[in-house]
């Protein structure tokens, strides 16, 4: 959990940044270095190509390097902004080890220092479609990879309703109800517990918030952030709303189009208000419109075919 104050960023070498309201852009992105701990997420190089050396073959990312640290007890907040199309899924996929993503056609991809296995329980992910099961309550939905982990049912029911408890559901009136008696932000709120109850030391988020009407998101967001400081995890998570991305980050990742690379990185402040609050700022705003212009700057460089 951060101590750092209220929209400081975090300490990183000072070297050349440019401060854009409460954002400072690096002077490049940060390439695979030496630390002292393994990174949690490291890519070196990594290429992804769909039906390599077949007629419909397509890159999706090219030689992306990134590294994101493990700040102990802390962990970071990422979010990866892009065109539609440029490989953000493709890079989340690749770290959860899901296919036809996973494996990388070219380059490393480490989590904590070792090179990705298929998807496991260190690795938490949300995805935007709500992929609660149909058939089971939320209480059984929330503990379902307790129930694959054998742990014993009154032990994980226990456990159950405290997550129920801390994502804003009601045990007593919702924990028996079934995904369709849901709306779509309590079946996300229903994923988020799922995912929290495992302590994944990542959390993989993929647009969760895209099908939410803008007051559930904004209330989603405020949650996320709320339970992202009790479970000290590194949190990646891909949007297509700059401002969503400036509420959460601590890093912002930029990429260009297809195929994509991390073409910015940015440090941003912590939001120490809710996100309806943060919005109003004009230190908000200013970061918003940088990137903003940065991102048209790559449609039209894109439709100019350059
Ligand atoms: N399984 C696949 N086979 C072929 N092409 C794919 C596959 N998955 C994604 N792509 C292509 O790779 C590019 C990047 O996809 P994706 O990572 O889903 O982008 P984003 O999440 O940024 O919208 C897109 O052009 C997409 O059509
Ligand atoms: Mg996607």
């Amino acid at each position: 959990m951060s101590t750092a104050p209220a929209s400081t960023p975090a300490a990183d070498p000072p070297a050349s940044t440019q401060t854009v309201g409460m954002g400072e852009v690096l002077p490049h992105v940060r390439p695979p270095a030496e630390l002292p701990r393994p990174p949690v997420v490291e890519f070196r190089k990594v290429t992804k190509t769909y039906n390599e050396g077949q007629a419909n073959a397509f890159t999706a990312i090219r030689d992306v390097n990134f590294v994101v640290e493990d700040l102990h007890d802390k962990g970071e907040l990422i979010c990866t902004l892009g065109p539609s199309g440029c490989g953000k899924s493709t890079i989340l996929r690749l770290i959860a080890g899901l296919g036809p993503q996973y494996p990388a056609t070219f380059g490393d991809v480490l989590v904590l220092g070792q090179p990705v296995g298929a998807a496991g329980p260190d690795r938490g992910m949300v995805f935007q479609d709500y992929t609660s099961f149909d058939h089971r309550t939320v209480l059984d939905n929330v503990t379902f990879g307790l129930e694959c982990q054998g742990v014993p049912r009154r032990q994980r029911y226990l456990l159950g309703r405290h997550w129920i408890d801390r994502v804003g559901l009601n045990v007593g009136t919702d924990e028996n109800k079934f995904p369709h008696e849901l709306s779509g932000g309590m079946r996300q709120r229903v994923a988020i517990a799922r995912t929290l109850i495992l302590r994944p030391r990542i959390i993989l988020m993929d647009e969760p918030f895209g099908a939410l009407d803008p007051m559930t998101r904004m209330n989603m967001q405020d949650l996320l952030l709320e339970l992202w400081h009790e479970v000290e995890a590194t949190v990646f998570f891909i949007t297509h709303s700059i401002e969503e991305a400036v509420f959460l980050g601590d890093r912002i990742y930029i990429m260009s189009n297809s195929p994509g690379t991390i073409l910015k990185e940015m440090r941003i402040g912590q939001s120490d208000r809710p996100s309806k609050e943060m919005q109003k700022e004009p230190r908000f705003q200013e970061t918003v419109y940088y990137i903003r212009d940065v991102i048209s700057q790559l449609e039209e460089s894109r439709r100019a075919g350059t």
